[in-house]
């Protein structure tokens, strides 16, 4: 008896190691043959700085996601590599690795690397505008001695690393390296730094996960006090806030069901204190304008057309709040912000780190 279950033991951890195994030689085919995935993200880094990867050779992926603005460009909609105005605000990029549906208003692109290849190809309107330029701009990519180093890096064992799935897999994976984990809300829940949140953002706080004002109904993903994991700040829920002046439909434009008119993805709101302006068209200039939208029960500022107003989800329905309270809450939502990110050297242009010029162009807000 005793024999048998020390056997089958044996067994299961046989097993299990061969499991493991398998998992760890699947990843690294995976991320890319005998190469280092730090090389990929490396790479990635300097495809996502470079405006020569665009098919006007002006817009780069920082030129609408920008470091300092946690990856997001401070204006209400981006001008792509066309100059065509895009439909919504771009929003920041810090932990998008771990939502798993991606942009404003689409369920179905789930995959860094799909929207990525989004950013690249799409053509109405174009972002980076690849789409009909792609062997020209390949051949200014081989051009660059850099790069012939880089890829050979990070894809060792292709015969020709100069691919457009090899471009859109580093690029991913850069994007994926992109983390933001230690904000001051971060230290006081979860290394008890009680010093981490001032008296007023602490006040906020109490107000943010309050029935009264709802707002982590949607924009908290994990329950406190349980706080096993740090919240990403939004459920992944579509709803209709009632926001927005455009002809813009939300989900319904994805799913065609009428039900799903004006419903846009609750955004995640990690650094929000440096992404303004607000929501899917950037029609909300500041945090504060967004609290005094949600206080009229989604009526100022925003969410005047009546079609929009009656979608609106049944939570918001309006508050009432001091100014010392209104300043609050804005304290509370910028400290998720991590200032050591926006600034780490890892994420930052590699072309300026390198004493080479930028290939970013400033744009006019
Ligand atoms: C012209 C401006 C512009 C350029 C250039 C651009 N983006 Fe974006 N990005 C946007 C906008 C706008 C959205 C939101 C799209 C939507 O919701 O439909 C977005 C969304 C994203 C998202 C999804 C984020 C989320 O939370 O859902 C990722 C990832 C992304 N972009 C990465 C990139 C990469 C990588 C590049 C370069 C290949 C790039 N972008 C180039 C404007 C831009
Ligand atoms: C019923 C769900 C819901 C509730 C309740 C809610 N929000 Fe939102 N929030 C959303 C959605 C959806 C958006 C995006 C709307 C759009 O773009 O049209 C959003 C957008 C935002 C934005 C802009 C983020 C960005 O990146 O543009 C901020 C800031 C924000 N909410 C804060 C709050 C605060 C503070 C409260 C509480 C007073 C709150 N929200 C209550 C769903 C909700």
């Amino acid at each position: 008896m005793q024999r048998a279950a020390l056997l089958s033991s044996i067994a299961l951890f046989i097993a299990t190691l061969i499991t493991i195994v398998r998992a760890i030689s699947h990843d690294s085919r995976s991320l890319a043959p005998g190469g280092s995935p730090q090389a990929t993200i490396e790479l990635g880094r300097w495809l996502f700085y470079d405006r020569r990867l665009s098919a006007n050779g002006e817009v780069a992926c920082a030129t609408c996601h920008r470091q300092e603005l946690g990856f997001s460009d401070g204006r209400s909609v981006p001008t792509g590599a066309t100059g065509m105005p895009l439909r919504r605000n771009a929003p920041g990029l810090f932990n998008s690795g771990e939502l798993p549906s991606l942009t404003w208003a689409n369920a179905e692109v789930r995959l860094l690397e799909q929207q990525v290849a989004r950013a690249l190809f799409a053509v109405d309107p174009p972002e980076m505008g690849v789409t009909g330029h792609e062997a020209h701009i390949i051949a200014r990519l081989r051009a660059d001695p850099e790069y012939t180093r880089r890829f050979a890096a990070a894809f060792p064992a292709d015969a020709d690393p100069f691919t457009w799935p090899r471009i859109t897999e580093a690029l991913a994976a850069f994007v994926r390296s992109l983390t933001a984990r230690n904000t001051p809300y971060d230290r006081y829940v979860y290394r008890s730094e009680s010093a981490a949140l001032s008296d007023s953002a602490k006040r906020g706080m109490a107000l943010f996960f309050s029935p009264g004002l709802a707002c982590s109904r949607c924009h908290v993903d994990v329950a406190p006090p349980d706080r096993v994991a740090p919240p990403r700040w939004s459920d992944l829920a579509y709803v209709a806030t009632g926001a927005g002046r455009s002809a813009d439909r939300g989900l319904a434009e994805a799913t065609g069901k009428p039900e799903d008119a004006y419903r846009f993805r609750v955004p995640p709101l990690r650094n929000v204190a440096v992404t303004a302006p607000y929501m899917h068209d950037g029609s909300l200039p500041t945090l504060e304008a967004v609290i005094r939208f949600y206080e009229s029960g989604g009526r100022v500022g925003a969410g005047a057309e009546p079609e929009r107003a009656a979608a609106r989800h049944p939570l918001i329905v309006g508050f009432v709040l001091s100014d010392d309270e209104r300043r609050d809450l804005i304290a509370f939502l910028e400290a998720l912000t991590d200032e050591e990110a926006l600034r780490n050297p890892a994420f930052a242009d590699p072309f300026l780190s390198d004493g080479r010029t930028s290939l970013v162009r400033p744009v006019s807000r």
